[in-house]
């Protein structure tokens, strides 16, 4: 007995498959092409139009660089491709080409970039979009190139057909189509009844090899050119004979291609010997089969390769015929933490793992290590600082314009190679995975088994794996661990700012009201003693000297010694004026001065209090546990665990003592 449930799924799905069937002749065909003359498109533009038909969204403005000002993000590689804005505004731009038939669009695209930066990933979409697109494709039935039905009018008759169907044919007929032609619909008097030729709908499916090829180079002298263009059939040639094309098979990966995409995985590592097929092929769509005619063929040739072979090839001479007929996409690593980190949580959801805790700012520090690996150093900015401005946070001295100063700083970057080397997201995603792995004890009983990777760990897995990873220069590792240790400019000094604030901000509750607070009593405070008066005090309804106490508490933070306070107090006041005049807000954090000692003063609180309640032994009071397990509830709503929480208090706890 079949599971009624499971038989009304596949009786739902034979009628869906059903609906995509079709058969007709060439004469049916061409009555649908006279209604919609887009059926008969090509293929760059069917794959054009399939990237379009999903719409596009705006991008930031730091993003619209010098060449980019008109980039956009297409949705089609939502979620799945997270930045690389421009390699695929670029490669839209050529697909663009080819799709209206211009010279441009007549070349053999080729997708570049270093290791791991998304150019299969790139291709795989591509393919497996042509096999979900609903759009129907027509052709010739058993065609072994499945080619356009339309193919079938003779020479003679096209420019009438183009005429009346309104579309624009282009493409000879196949050897094979042609012998059927000839042999059985061909009248007595030499009148071919081209258009009664079998037509059907076909699928692009990689599996069944309709519409897609793939060809990956292995060594030179064994691999030949019949992977590519098909070749003689032994056991069919003495029933035929030469040039008979039944005596030929036409599977080449080129030939299956036909109307889709040619994947030409590493194309430098080919032989040169397979390159001019293809130079032959973009330029005038046409292969040769050794004893055919030359044979038409419709297809996206969609080639890549890393940064190492093409800066070879760039440099030979003896390739310049092919340099010339090629058209390059960049397909660099992300500069921004924000879309790393997408690549990361994309790559473990997808992995047995995405059941471990990861602590919040464990992928951070993972990311923002690869990026530093990847940017290069400017007169402008810092590395650190420069990272932080390509993910858009904020920075004090580039809040005016920052768009602007983001995008030149970016072109700058963009023209000195920036992104194209560096740390790959195959490294860090492999440190996470071992990372991750170690902590999966779960089932073993150890009671060591927390559960949950934190950045400490994070970082401690990705200085391993320099040990298991081989490339790369000696004297760039020691410029990347260095990033991975405690000194100034490094990523453990970035997250330690980071869980300072975290921890302050889950013990001190409502931080910013505090801060807010603190600053309200300065400001006032200062403001009497600039203009020589008396301070209202609100609890005893009375006028006194403003607080030196107050005011020096934060003061010496900064620190201001007490002979230079009145310079400094008049210092607030002039920026405060200017300030109010300009229309912006005075706030506790606007003036960075003071900012920072108000957020000292805050921790500088909170210093034993953490120091004390780290500890939590028998002699922890009961007030101080209680404030401990305040904070770690809050951290826990942030997204922390009972672990990594603790864990956290710990390390901010030890970083504070040492600070001391
Ligand atoms: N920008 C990105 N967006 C989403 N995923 C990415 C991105 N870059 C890399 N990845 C992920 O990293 C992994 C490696 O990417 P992919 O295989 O596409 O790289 P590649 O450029 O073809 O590398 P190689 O040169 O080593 O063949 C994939 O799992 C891919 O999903
Ligand atoms: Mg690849
Ligand atoms: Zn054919
Ligand atoms: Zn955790």
């Amino acid at each position: 007995m079949l599971n009624q449930d499971f038989r009304d799924i596949i009786l739902k799905q034979q009628e869906e498959v059903g609906a995509t069937k079709w058969d007709g002749t060439v004469m049916d065909y061409m009555e649908i092409a006279q209604k919609q003359p887009e059926i008969s498109m090509l293929a760059p533009a069917r794959i054009y139009n399939m990237i379009m038909r999903c719409g596009v969204e705006a991008v930031p403005e730091n993003r619209k660089t010098k060449g980019y000002e008109d980039i956009v993000s297409y949705n089609f590689f939502n979620e799945k491709i997270f930045g690389g804005y421009e390699a695929i505004h670029d490669m839209m731009k050529f697909l663009k080409a080819a799709a209206r038939r211009t010279e441009t669009g007549k070349r053999i695209m080729m997708l570049m970039g270093p290791v791991s930066s998304g150019k299969s990933t790139i291709s795989n979409l591509i393919k497996k979009g042509l096999e979900m697109d609903d759009n129907p494709i027509y052709a010739i039935k058993g065609c072994p190139i499945h080619e356009d039905p339309l193919h079938a009018i003779p020479e003679q008759f096209r420019n009438e057909w183009n005429e009346k169907l309104g579309v624009r044919i282009e493409g000879q007929l196949c050897p094979v189509c042609q012998l059927i032609i000839d042999k059985n619909h061909t009248d007595d008097n030499g009148f071919a009844r081209w258009h009664e030729l079998p037509v059907e709908m076909i699928k692009i499916s990689e599996q069944r090899r309709c519409g897609i090829g793939t060809f990956t180079p292995s060594d030179p002298k064994s691999q030949d050119i019949t992977e590519l263009i098909g070749k003689v059939n032994m056991s069919k040639l003495h029933m035929y004979g030469e040039s008979d094309p039944r005596a030929y098979q036409f599977d080449g990966e080129l030939q299956v291609a036909n109307r889709g995409v040619i994947e030409y995985i590493e194309i430098l590592k080919a032989d040169i010997k397979f390159h001019h097929v293809l130079i032959t092929l973009a330029q005038e769509q046409v292969i040769k089969a050794p004893g055919f005619p030359q044979m038409y063929l419709d297809e996206l040739i969609l080639s890549h390769t890393n940064q190492t072979e093409f800066d070879k090839f760039k440099n030979d001479p003896a390739n310049e015929a092919l340099h010339d007929r090629m058209y390059y996409v960049k397909v660099p690593w992300n500069d921004t933490i924000k879309d790393e980190i997408m690549i990361y949580k994309k790559l473990i959801a997808e992995s047995e793992f995405s059941n471990i805790h990861i602590s919040p700012g464990t992928l951070e520090v993972a990311a923002q290590f690869a990026i530093l690996t990847r940017l290069f150093d400017s007169k402008k900015i810092n590395l650190i600082k420069k990272m932080k401005l390509y993910n858009d946070e904020y920075l004090e001295e580039f809040t005016k314009g920052k768009d602007k100063d983001i995008k030149i700083i970016r072109e700058e970057g963009r023209a000195n190679g920036e992104c194209m080397s560096g740390i790959s997201p195959r490294f860090i995603t492999n440190a996470i995975n071992i990372a991750l792995g170690q902590k999966e004890h779960v089932e073993t009983g150890d009671d060591k088994y927390t559960g949950c990777i934190t950045a400490l760990d994070m970082v401690r897995a990705l200085r391993d794996n320099f040990e298991h990873h081989i490339g790369g220069q000696e004297k760039d590792k020691e410029v990347y661990l260095n990033l991975l240790t405690a000194k100034e400019e490094s990523v453990v000094a970035e997250y330690k700012e980071f869980a300072k604030r975290e921890v302050s901000k889950a013990f001190v509750h409502a931080f910013d009201d505090q801060a807010e607070e603190l600053f309200t009593r300065y400001d006032m405070n200062c403001k009497s003693f600039c203009k020589e008066e008396t301070v209202f005090d609100e609890i005893t309804g009375e006028y006194r000297e403003p607080d030196e106490k107050i005011m020096r508490a934060v003061e010496e933070l900064i620190p201001v010694p007490n002979e230079s306070k009145r310079e400094f107090r008049k210092g607030v006041f002039v920026y405060k004026a200017d300030c109010l005049e300009e229309g912006k807000k005075w706030k506790w954090d606007t003036y960075k001065p003071l900012k920072e000692a108000i957020e000292k003063k805050l921790m500088n609180d909170l210093r034993n209090v953490v120091t004390l309640s780290i500890a939590n032994t028998v002699s922890t009071s009961a007030k101080v546990k209680a404030r401990r397990n305040r904070a770690l509830k809050t951290l826990r709503k942030k997204g922390y665990c009972d672990h990594c929480a603790v864990a956290l208090l710990g390390f901010v706890g030890e970083v504070l003592r040492r600070e001391n």
